[in-house]
């Protein structure tokens, strides 16, 4: 087996001949963010790659975010480790199905988390990320009914924070996140007394409920850096330990095992390692190849998202 640091020289050389930036979201392996030209959530790298004026993005995370990447750069080559890398959530709603709930509503405005295929992102008319929704729904008149998807928590979560009454609620969920038990947090609690939480708002409400801070995943790492507390149980994907403990040296992290895999890690975000990011800088493939009209039409809504403050 060849080793790790011989693959890392051979992606740093591969990056300088191709032009290229690596991005990487905060649920990827260490090795993959420590070679990572950005590491962030899902807003902080879709406005990165918004800003790229290179010639190739590699982008380690899940489908979605690297469609979204290539929406914004129609004209650069996107390439994404293991183009199995998807989403619970982006299954869990299609384009055909959006489709038919706009012929019933058409005054509803469609709110779609970044979570969703391309497709759906093409039907929608705003977008949103787990560090944005509440004030992208707050950015909608009062009086426009709201369809908001796919995400069930993350739509209770932002229904409660905006007092939304006309919004109606996709029932998808994360298979990390949505599995999170509230009493496992009861038992990490009682084992850590001192310890703060933190949760991603893709966690159930029972579980949001118990919370101390509810954020993203770049501003619950950001949260307990800035925290007095030395220590944190984290609902959401373990991958932030790295970040975490990056930017707060000596504080100690716990997570806690969802019921899906009794652990918390995702399985798509797992998909991409530095072996795959190495061969997909030198093949350049798998590629991100999208429909232009698709593009087009998706690119609208990911804009208007990008416009809020
Ligand atoms: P963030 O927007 O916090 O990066 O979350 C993305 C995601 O997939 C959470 O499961
Ligand atoms: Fe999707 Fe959940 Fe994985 Fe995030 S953690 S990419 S929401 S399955």
């Amino acid at each position: 087996m060849v080793a790790l640091d011989t693959i890392a020289e051979e992606i740093l050389e591969l990056k300088k001949d191709r032009n290229a930036v690596i991005l990487a979201h905060h649920y990827q392996d260490s090795e993959i963010q420590e070679i990572a030209d950005a590491v962030g959530d899902s807003l902080e790298l879709a406005r990165t790659a918004r800003d790229f004026d290179g010639d190739v993005i590699a982008f380690c995370g899940v489908l979605f975010m690297a469609e979204t990447a290539k929406v914004l750069n129609p004209k650069r080559t996107v390439v994404l480790p293991d183009l199995k890398a998807s989403c619970s959530l982006v299954e869990s709603c299609s384009a055909e199905q959006v489709r038919a709930y706009r012929e019933k509503h058409p005054d509803d405005v469609i709110v779609s988390y970044i979570n969703t295929s391309v497709e759906v992102k093409a039907e929608s008319d705003i977008l949103c990320t787990s560090s944005n929704a509440v004030r992208i729904v707050n950015s909608i008149p009062a009086d426009k009914p709201i369809l908001f998807l796919p995400d069930l928590n993350l739509g209770n979560y932002v229904k409660k924070q905006t007092g939304r009454e006309n919004m109606k609620i996709w029932q998808g969920a994360c298979i990390v996140h949505a599995t999170f038990p509230a009493r496992r947090l009861s038992v990490a609690r009682s084992e850590h007394p001192s310890a703060l939480v933190a949760a991603h708002p893709e966690c159930p409400s029972d579980v949001l409920a118990m919370a101390d801070f509810i954020g993203s995943t770049s501003a619950i790492i950001k949260w307990c850096a800035a925290s007095d507390a030395d220590e944190f149980i984290v609902m959401t994907e373990s991958g932030v330990a790295h970040s975490l403990e990056r930017q707060s040296p000596g504080k100690r992290f716990y997570f806690v095992a969802n019921e899906n895999c009794n652990c918390s890690e995702c399985p798509y975000m797992r998909r991409n390692t530095l072996e795959k990011l190495r061969d997909c800088l030198l093949n350049l493939t798998p590629r991100i190849e999208l429909p232009q009209d698709i593009m087009d039409r998706a690119l609208l809504p990911i804009e208007r998202m990008l416009a809020v403050k």
